[in-house]
């Protein structure tokens, strides 16, 4: 039988991410969402477009939470997403109120799956999810490093003028202003960069990874990115459902790891059949542990504004 996967929130995020999953032929895809005939509309678009893919996978747009049921995976994209000038942390309340509604339903019909979380602000809304669920917390992933990492990814191809196949690129800590891009673990054909561009442009690129979303925002006024948020969603969802174990930096629930306690951050992270399989700790050096906690720190002040 093949896997299934409901994406939750049929906007641009949710119905991209609904996009890559049933055209890599990943799992049948359900796309739900409160608002009516968006999701049908472009659930049966998809669904029309995999003959032509030469692609295998039901694509169904509903409203009701009973066609989402037994799924393997949940991901989470229901909010609002952010306008120019705001940044991720302004959509908390909201977005909030909006995952709480939402986890009760998708884990009352799905009470074995794995959810993947991407509403903003990341980090705060998958401890929402863990919260709410109740689910153990190999079983609830914040989708962020993924996109992050991409983004430095992308930026050092560009720069160097190499695929980016070549290119690896480690970043931890929360998805927002403070997160920790680490050159030192991050390399091309192996080599970190720290041997191949100097300081002044490790450090260019750097900023702009950290300000990858707000750079498109900027660019799309009327919401944030989506291409590459969905498709991180899609390699997360292929590592678990074909238990290919890979690691990955995502946003996990830490107890104790990297000396955090009680809260998600990102994480390298093992994903298999079982969500996160093992959180792989490194040795930081003091400014890496000292930005990193930074970063924490910022995640633990909107989880006590909303109590979770
Ligand atoms: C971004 C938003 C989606 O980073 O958080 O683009």
């Amino acid at each position: 039988m093949r896997k299934k996967v409901t994406v939750v929130g049929s906007g641009n995020v949710g119905a991209t991410a609904a996009h890559w999953l049933a055209s890599k032929e990943h799992a049948d895809v359900v796309l739900i969402d409160i608002i009516e005939g968006v999701p049908q509309g472009k659930g049966l678009d998809l669904l029309q477009a995999m003959p032509i893919e030469k692609r295998d996978a039901y694509v169904l747009g509903t409203n009701d939470y009973a066609d989402t049921a037994n799924s393997d995976i949940v991901v989470i994209t229901a909010g609002i997403p952010r306008k120019p000038g705001m940044s991720r942390d302004d959509l908390l309340n909201t977005n909030y109120k909006i995952m709480s509604d939402v986890v009760g339903k998708a884990v009352q019909y799905s009470p074995n799956c794995i959810l993947i979380i991407v509403s903003n602000p990341l980090d705060a809304m998958a401890q929402a999810a863990y919260k709410q669920s109740g689910f153990s917390r190999n079983r609830v992933i914040g989708m962020a490093g993924i996109l992050d990492s991409a983004r430095f990814r992308a930026f050092i191809a560009r720069e160097l003028d190499v695929s980016v196949e070549n290119v690896t690129a480690f970043v931890l800590g929360g998805h927002g202003d403070t997160m920790v891009p680490l050159p030192r673990y991050s390399t091309v054909a192996g080599i970190p960069i720290t041997e191949l561009m100097d300081k002044e442009t490790i450090d260019r690129l750097v900023q702009r990874t950290r300000d990858g979303g707000a750079e498109i925002v900027k660019h799309l006024k009327t919401g944030s990115a989506y291409y590459a948020p969905s498709a991180a969603v899609a390699e997360m969802v292929e590592s678990i459902l074909k238990d290919k174990k890979k690691i990955v930096p995502c946003a996990a629930y830490l107890e104790g790891e990297y000396g955090i306690n009680g809260l998600f951050i990102g994480v390298p992270c093992k994903l298999g059949s079982n969500g996160i399989e093992k959180i792989i700790e490194i040795k930081l050096t003091p400014e890496e542990q000292a930005a990193l906690q930074k970063s924490a720190d910022s995640v633990k002040e909107l989880v006590s504004v909303i109590g979770v």
